[in-house]
Parts: structure tokens; sequence; C-alpha cells
């Protein structure tokens, strides 16, 4: 009865977006997180994580989707390779969509002879794009059909480009949200080159990351003729060019996804963007007691299906996402590895997208000197992850840590950084030569800066008591210009002395630099206010990705995993993170919920 009722409600449908300006298609791209969905997400008071949607429990989606009237409309968009077509195959499964690939179509019309296929196959054979006419006519056709009107679509690789955009525009097609999957350069051609389709099934497959069941299968899959190596760099070229004016198009529904995961990490993070699409019309359309059954139905599916996960899945499964014993000490060499590789990835990413003021900001218990467990070879091996990086890249990095500052009794250095010059001369470089030519070691100042260096890295830079590091970090990143100045764990708040002088004189001017620096990295355990036990969760933000908050779960067996609960496109408040945790809308309440406190008097 119940779901009957659930199944036959008639609910509005969300308003329209407003349409696209013109002025919108010609401006430069915005902000890769300003999307409205980022920020409607963060005001829904139940959040779905991927791992809470059964796969066993095929109803649970279509509840969702009987709930809810207006079918999804979904772009998925990402140079060749990136995975599109793979994760196309999971979306539909799940949400059952109508996936209309333009290369799909385009390759049926090649191999049925037709005229659009004696058109388009020498393009697409050199890699080149089918003129905008022939595919523009075959898309607004496919959706113009009453499956896609009914079960909703899914565009894969339209539109490519701006006057694909253009028409869809005037056609007033919109999408609800617009999927960019971003993988590195180097990865595609490799995946490109290995990608094998079974002709069959139309399933896709790769040689050595992916490959088929059965060797009945593996004997008939064939190669796309546009996957060798030049073809995909010319395609990579020809996505370059158009994908500004197509991502300036879908700003504001554009939600940039690392697809340089597994598959399924990837499809975890789609599944919970589409699902909260859902979730979200349910809430506008206020149909709340649907909605509080929906969530009683999840939540009691959630449970069970917790209860059978914690017994199927393998060790590794609790590293989805994040780390997990982060409480023992020392951390295990996998836990300091995952740390280093994150962040090294996250720095590259934002140096190669032309950013040069960048800040990690990295606390677990090892990496916080205020706890007793703080080691400072984690934090030189850190360094040294980095800086060995970029070396074997061919820059040379400049690692800086400040000296002795100030004069009579508050002469002296940070006690977090006593003795971390002498570690840096001491450590492995490598080979011999490595320190001294592409790794050289300095201080922080203007005179530090020399002409061969190409990147700075400055070991947890801050103010000691009564004396301010900030004028030197100035004068330094001045002389640095355009070379990217990289700080690791800044402290750039006032320690005043007795006299309290630093707190007043010349404050507002340090702190406005201070926020010069864009964080490239955060990662930040979260405790109960007062207390650093136990662990409550964990905020992680990995540039250019959005914000992730998880929320630390201790399973029946005295295991513990991390599950993402919310993410966000800016970094989140105390009060955001509390009502994520109270699982409270923002709108539900205002009022700090106090969990939080602890965090909300100067760690945010
Ligand atoms: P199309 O077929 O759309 O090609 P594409 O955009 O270049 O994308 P691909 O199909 O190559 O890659 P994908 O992102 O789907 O990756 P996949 O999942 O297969 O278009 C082909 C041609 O048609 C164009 O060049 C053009 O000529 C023409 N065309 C199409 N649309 C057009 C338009 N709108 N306008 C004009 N012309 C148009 O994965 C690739 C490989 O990676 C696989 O082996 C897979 O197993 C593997 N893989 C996937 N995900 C992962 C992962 N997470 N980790 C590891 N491996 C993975």
């Amino acid at each position: 009865m119940a779901s009957l009722s659930l199944c036959s409600a008639h609910l509005s449908s969300t308003p329209s977006r407003s349409s696209l300006p013109t002025s919108s298609l010609l401006s430069p791209p915005l902000s890769l997180f300003q999307s409205p969905i980022i920020r409607r997400n963060s005001s829904i008071f139940f959040t779905v994580t991927p791992r809470q949607i059964p796969q066993s429990f095929p109803t649970c989606t279509s509840l969702v989707k009987c709930c809810v009237k207006e079918p999804l409309k979904v772009m998925i968009s990402g140079a060749p390779a990136s995975g599109k077509g793979t994760q196309c195959e999971l979306i539909v499964q799940k949400f059952g969509l109508v996936h209309i690939s333009t290369g799909d179509l385009l390759r049926a019309e090649v191999s049925s002879g037709t005229e659009i296929g004696k058109k388009a196959k020498e393009f697409m054979n050199s890699g080149s794009l089918v003129p905008d006419e022939i595919v523009i006519a075959m898309v607004a056709a496919r959706l113009s059909r009453e499956d896609a009107k009914k079960n909703g679509w899914l565009l894969d690789g339209f539109p490519r480009t701006f006057a694909q955009a253009q028409s869809l525009d005037k056609l007033n097609v919109k999408p609800d949200i617009f999927l960019l999957l971003d993988v590195p350069d180097e990865i595609l051609i490799e995946r490109c080159v290995g990608r094998r389709l079974d002709p069959v099934t139309g399933k896709i497959y790769h040689i050595k990351s992916y490959p088929p069941e059965s060797d009945e299968v593996k004997a008939r899959l064939v190669m796309r003729p546009d996957d060798t190596e030049e073809k995909v760099k010319a395609r990579l070229q020809i996505y370059k060019q158009n994908s500004e004016a197509i991502i300036s198009a879908y700003s504001d529904v554009m939600i940039k996804i690392d697809a340089n995961r597994a598959r399924e990490m990837v499809f975890e993070e789609t599944q919970t963007l589409l699902s909260q699409i859902n979730l979200n019309r349910m809430i506008k359309t206020g149909k709340t007691k649907l909605l509080l059954l929906f969530l009683v139905f999840m939540l009691a599916i959630l449970i069970n299906k917790q209860v059978l996960a914690d017994k199927a899945s393998p060790v590794q499964d609790n590293w989805r996402g994040i780390p997990t014993r982060l409480n023992n000490i020392p951390h295990s060499r996998d836990i300091r590895s995952y740390f280093y590789e994150d962040v090294l990835q996250a720095t590259v990413r934002s140096i190669k997208d032309g950013n040069t003021r960048l800040r990690v900001d990295i606390n677990i218990p090892e990496l916080n000197p205020e706890m007793d467990v703080y080691r400072i070879g984690t934090l030189m091996e850190l360094v040294r992850t980095l800086a060995l990086s970029f070396a074997d890249d061919g820059k040379r990095v400049k690692v800086c840590v400040q000296g002795s500052m100030g004069e009579g009794a508050l002469a002296g250095m940070p006690l977090q950084l006593a003795g971390t010059r002498k570690i840096l001369e001491y450590m492995d470089w490598g080979d011999d030569e490595t320190l001294g030519t592409f790794v050289k070691l300095g201080a922080i100042g203007g005179k530090e800066v020399d002409e061969e260096d190409d990147i700075f890295i400055l070991v947890a830079p801050q103010n000691a008591v009564g004396n301010c590091i900030i004028d030197d970090l100035q004068a330094m990143t001045t002389a640095a210009g355009k070379r990217p100045v990289v700080l690791i764990n800044p402290r750039l708040k006032d320690l005043p002395a007795s006299s309290g002088i630093m707190q007043t004189m010349g404050r507002e001017k340090r702190l406005e630099y201070a926020l010069t620096f864009d964080n490239c990295y955060v990662f930040r355990l979260l405790y109960y206010a007062g207390t650093q036990y136990p662990i409550m969760g964990a905020l992680r933000m990995s540039y250019p990705y959005r914000y992730e908050l998880y929320k630390r779960v201790t399973e029946e067996n005295g295991k513990e995993k991390y599950v993402l609960i919310s993410t966000y496109s800016e970094r989140p408040t105390p009060d955001q993170i509390n009502d994520a945790f109270s699982g409270k809308s923002r709108e539900e309440s205002k009022k700090p919920s106090g969990i939080w406190g602890f965090l909300g008097s100067g760690f945010f």
C-alpha cells in the first residue's frame, strides 16, 4: 500500500533553470565549483553516499525514480578515454536513463553503410570531429523520442563544440547535471590504445586493466580504428580546443570528477550526485511524508547492507576514500605513502593549472605539533617526496626552512622546526648529486631566491611568539614572481608576546597576505569538542576537487571505516559540518550543536 501510493504520487516538476544566456557562453569558464547543485547539496539533510545505495536492492533506485516525476537529464563529458562510455554503462544499469552516445550512433551509421555513415567515416577515422549539422540532427531526433522524454537521458560525447551547445540551447534542452571526467593526458593514451570492444554486448574492456571474463569473449574483441596513439593525440587536441567553450556553457551545473581512479570509485561519486538530484527534488516539492518514508526505507536497507558489507568486504575496501587506523601511532608506511602521494597529485595538478601560491594543510596525528605523537620525520618525508618528484621532472627545487628569528629573549625558532635543516641535510636524497643540484636547501626570505630555482617548498613557515615570518615570506614570494611557492602546513596566525604588539600592528595586512595562498590540499581529522579522541571524521580536499566530509564508523568486528557523508565546493564551516553529522539541513537548524565547538575556535 505504502509503495503504491509512493509510486502514484504526482509531484510537481522542479522549476526550470533560466535559459542559457549568450553572454555565459562567451565568457571565460567560471569557477568549477559554483554549481547550484553543489550548494543545494549542503542543504539536504540526509546525504546518501554511494556505498549506502545498495547494489542488491533494485527497488531502492526505482523508488526514488517513481517518487520523482521529472526524469533525470545528464550530460557526461571528458577527453577521449576518460571513461565516459564505461560510466554510462553503469549509470544506465542503475538509473535506467536512455544512453545517447554520438560516437556509438555514428559508428552504427558507419557499419550500416548509410549516407550519414559514409560522410562521417573519414572524419572519425582520422580522429576529427564529424560536421556539426550531421551530429546535431542525429541528437535532436534521438532526444525527441518518447523513451528519452519518459525515462530521462544521458548524453555522452555531445555537445562537443560551441555550435552544438548552442543548438541544444535553442531546443531548450538543458541538463540537470554536467559531469566532467578528469584524467591526466598520459593515462588517456594508454587507456585508448589498450581499449577493446565486444561487438556482441557492446561492453568496453581494456587489455590490461579490465580484461574480458572468458577466452570466448576475448576472441571476438575488436579495436576501434581511431584508437592508435597518433589518432588519440589528435582527438585529445581537438577536445582541448573545444572544451572551454562547452564547460563555460554548463558551468552552472558542472561537476568535475577525478576519473583517474578505479571505475567503481568514479561510479560511486557519480551515483551519489545523481541520487542527490532526485532527493533534492523530493525535498523541493515538499513531499516530506514521502521523503521521510523513503529515508526510513533507505535506513533499513543501509543497516542491512552494512552488516552484509562488513562480512564481505576485503581489508582494502576500508581504504576506499581515505586510510583508516589514523589513531594508531606511528602511522604505517602505507598510510604515510597514501598521504604523500595524495598531496603530490594535488600539488602537481594545481601547478599545472598555473597556480603559483599554494598551501598544503595536512593534519594527521603525526603531523600535528600540538599532539605528543608529532614526528618531524613524517613532515620531512612528505617534503622529500614532493621535492624529488619535481626534481625528477627536471625542476630545480629549493626546500626552505625558516632560520632563527627575533632578538634577545625572543630569539630562536619555533620548536616544531628545531633540527629540521640538519635532518634535511642528512636525509637520503636518492643519489649523491641530487642534493645540491636539483634540490637545494635554503631559508625563508627574498635573498634566498636564486635565478635558477624553479619551485620553492617552504616547510611549515610560522609565526613564533612575538615574531612574525610574514615579511620574510612576502619578500620571498615577490622575488619568486611567477614561480610556484608551496607552503606545507603554514601557521601564519599571530602568536603575541606579552606586550601584545604583534596582535595589533599590521595584523590586517598580514592576514590579507596569508590569504593570497590557495589551498591545494587539505586533510584534517575532526574530533569531538575538547578532545582528540576518538576521531569523529575527516575533511579532505585535493585540488581541484570538492571538499569531502567523511564520518568515521566503528564496525562490528572492531574495525573502522570512513564514510563519505557530504561534499562542498567551498571549505565547510563548523556549522555545516555539524549539520552534516547530525543529519540536519541548514534550514532546519542554524544553531551549532556544539559537537564541533572545538573546531570553531580558529581551526577553520
Ligand atoms: P566517441 O566514441 O564519443 O569517442 P571519445 O569521446 O573520444 O571517447 P571514447 O569513446 O574514446 O572514450 P570514453 O571516454 O567513452 O572512454 P571508455 O569508457 O571507452 O567519439 C568517437 C568519434 O566520433 C569522435 O572522434 C568524432 O569523430 C565522432 N564524434 C562523436 N561525437 C561527436 C560530436 N558530438 N561532434 C562531432 N563528432 C563527434 O574507456 C576507455 C578505456 O579506458 C577502456 O578500455 C576502459 O576499459 C578504460 N577505462 C575506463 N574507465 C577507467 C578507469 N576508471 N580506470 C581505468 N581504465 C578505465
